[in-house]
């Protein structure tokens, strides 16, 4: 008679797995999905070089150069994945309302009939003909009190690889994870199963797509994309939502935020966080150099995309990049923007969706001032800068990436790892905004800075699918990132600043900003990059007390004086006209916040709703 399978071997699990858990969930899902074998990632720099290889061999990958660019590949996907899907990720709580009316909703038994329970079950089978990868990782420097704990099941070898990068992956994080330890299930699939024989196809994936989320059992399902933020599950779904969710109920922030060191020229370290959308310049922020003529102020990384906050005994807010790599857009980005990017670029880097250079290397628009003659576009056709100027072809899809490993970083901050955290001094909101927000704002105080972050606007970009260069609201730059009620959030952060401050804490100064007003000719007119150091200076010179300003209807700005210009010709006209407050425009805006906080009036904190009649008031008198 057969003995009966334990679960241990129908999750094909190695002896040193020791989550009886875990175990169980990954016999379950191989029994939901069917995969041909399962293995588990042990995040080791061979297996790494080997799924590599398995990936070329599959014509996923296309090994570069080696000299150009060494241990470096390059995937295109298929042109029907190239972005999140906004429109197709859900919030399933058990009430709408606890999603709140940002988030699509559905009711959790519902979805779990579309995608596991029903007998036309999207993940019944899904993996048929595939590898199921199970790839542990830990969110944040291994072991961190700040960090959690993740394993994501997916029959991608692109994303096995990717996850390695992006995380601390493997065995280390199960280690972590222990016997008993807490772990967020992330269930993910191309939504390709083979059939015996068929062949394979070099980015498979489904154009049904599901991005799915239960807050309450702290649970992804994610079915169909094969592409970044719908495929490293780390990133958004957990990192963000999931987590902002974890952090609503136990008191901390998971926040769409970068985080800097900034040493002045006395030595003093600060610590900022930012927040700015997609695609709106994190990355060239996270990794400036200021300009030298501005005296010795040094900028370092901590992270370039999201940022995990909690309060530590002292009353401080304390930060960790939960991430350990850069999953970036790759246009735009040139030794002019970023130099630092350019330099972790140099080997040992997986670019997505750019173009393929004659000599084995990459390209992508911006890279370059003179584009290459002759290039492989990111969807395998010809391009040529004739091409381009006929058709608008462009060489790299807009939302291109690259993923590349934090300590390629030469401006990594030596507490990037720090499993402390870094305690924050400042948080700066931005959005990209050709018109009305002044560059620089301080906000008076905690709740002002809290309706700052809350009414943020910007004009989208190609990191989601959909239109792109329409201003919607943005509040925190979490609007395609928040796991629960958007006004429960305010909430949130208001109740935090609160507790905080009634404990005796000094809390971070909050800061607006904006580097993307247009002038009359339709340029920038702030140079942005690397100047944006001045503003940053002005910030913590504010932080220290000796920044000076001038009070406006929002809080503090600098006057022209009150910012370094050496080495910068910017005139004073120039200056007037990224700072200067429109009334008219101001007028309209306030407009936009009144539609955003009817769209959210269910929960809306009251502070805020009041913030606004005053910030009404005062416009008013100007
Ligand atoms: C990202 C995004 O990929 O915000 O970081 O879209
Ligand atoms: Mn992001």
């Amino acid at each position: 008679m057969n003995q009966p399978v334990t679960s241990r071997q129908a999750a094909q699990a190695p002896d040193y797995v020791r989550h009886q858990r875990l175990i169980d969930w990954v016999a379950r899902m191989a029994a939901l999905t069917q995969p041909k074998a399962i293995y588990w990632c042990d995040g080791s720099q061979q297996e790494y070089d080997r799924l590599c290889q398995q990936l070329v061999d599959a014509g996923t990958f296309k090994k570069l150069d080696p000299v150009k660019r060494p241990n470096s590949f390059l995937a295109c996907s298929d042109p029907s994945d190239v972005a999140r899907v906004e429109d197709r990720t859900f919030i399933c709580s058990k009430t709408r309302d606890a999603a709140g009316p940002t988030n699509h909703w559905m009711e959790p038994a519902e979805m779990r009939a579309i995608l596991e329970t029903s007998d036309k079950a999207l993940f019944k089978g899904a993996m048929r003909g595939r590898t199921m990868y199970v790839v542990p990782f830990s969110m944040g420097p291994l072991g961190s009190p700040i960090a959690h704990i993740g394993v994501e099941l997916s029959d991608s070898p692109y994303v096995a690889v990717n996850m390695r990068t992006m995380t601390r992956m493997g065995k280390a994080a199960l280690e972590v994870l222990g016997e008993d330890g807490e772990f967020v299930p992330c269930m993910h699939t191309v939504g390709k199963p083979l059939a015996e024989g068929e062949q394979d196809v070099a980015w498979p994936c489904n154009n049904t797509k599901y991005i799915v989320h239960y807050p309450e059992t702290r649970e992804i399902w994610s079915y169909g994309s094969g592409y970044g933020g719908n495929a490293l599950l780390g990133k958004k779904c957990f990192a963000l939502r999931i987590a902002s969710t974890m952090g609503k109920d136990q008191g901390w922030l998971a926040e769409h935020m970068l985080i800097l060191g900034v040493t002045n020229p006395a030595g003093k370290k600060y610590h900022v966080a930012a927040a700015f959308p997609s695609a709106c310049g994190k990355t060239n922020f996270a990794m400036l150099i200021p300009p030298k003529e501005l005296g010795n102020w040094k900028v370092t990384t901590i992270g370039d995309d999201i940022a995990w906050i909690k309060p530590g005994a002292d009353g401080r807010l304390y930060a960790i990049n939960p991430e350990a790599g850069y999953f970036g857009v790759a246009p735009g980005t040139n030794e002019q923007t970023n130099p630092n990017c350019m330099a972790s670029l140099d080997h040992s880097v997986i670019f997505t969706n750019v173009a393929l250079t004659d000599d084995g290397d990459v390209w992508w628009e911006g890279m370059t001032d003179t584009p290459p003659a002759h290039v492989i576009d990111w969807q395998g056709k010809d391009w040529t800068p004739e091409i381009a100027k006929q058709t608008g072809a462009k060489a790299a899809h807009p939302n291109a990436r690259f993923t590349v490993s934090a300590i390629n970083n030469p401006a990594l901050d030596d507490a990037w790892d720090d499993a402390r955290g870094v305690a924050i001094d400042a948080f700066i909101f931005g959005g990209r905004r050709s018109t009305t927000v002044p560059l620089v704002t301080e906000a008076r105080n905690w709740v002002e800075g809290v309706y700052m972050a809350a009414t943020m606007g910007s004009e989208t970009t190609a990191a989601a699918a959909g239109q792109q260069g329409v201003v919607r609201r943005d509040p925190f730059a979490m609007l395609p990132f928040m796991g629960y009620n958007m006004s429960d959030y305010f909430q949130h952060w208001l109740n935090l600043g609160a507790r905080l401050q009634k404990q005796g804490a000094t809390l971070p100064r909050i800061y607006c900003v904006n580097w993307f007003r247009k002038g009359a000719d339709g340029k920038f007119v702030w140079p942005g990059y690397g100047d944006n150091a001045r503003v940053l200076k002005w910030m913590l010179e504010r932080v220290d007390g000796t920044g000076q300003g001038v009070e406006n209807i929002f809080g503090t700005s600098p006057r022209y004086d009150d910012l370094s210009w050496d080495g910068l010709p910017f005139s004073r006209e120039q200056f007037a006209s990224v700072i200067g407050i429109d009334k008219a425009a101001w007028q309209q805006e306030l407009k936009l916040h009144d539609d955003l906080f009817a769209q959210l009036a269910q929960r809306l904190p009251t502070e805020l709703k009041d913030t606004k009649a005053r910030l009404a008031e005062r416009l008013a008198t100007v």
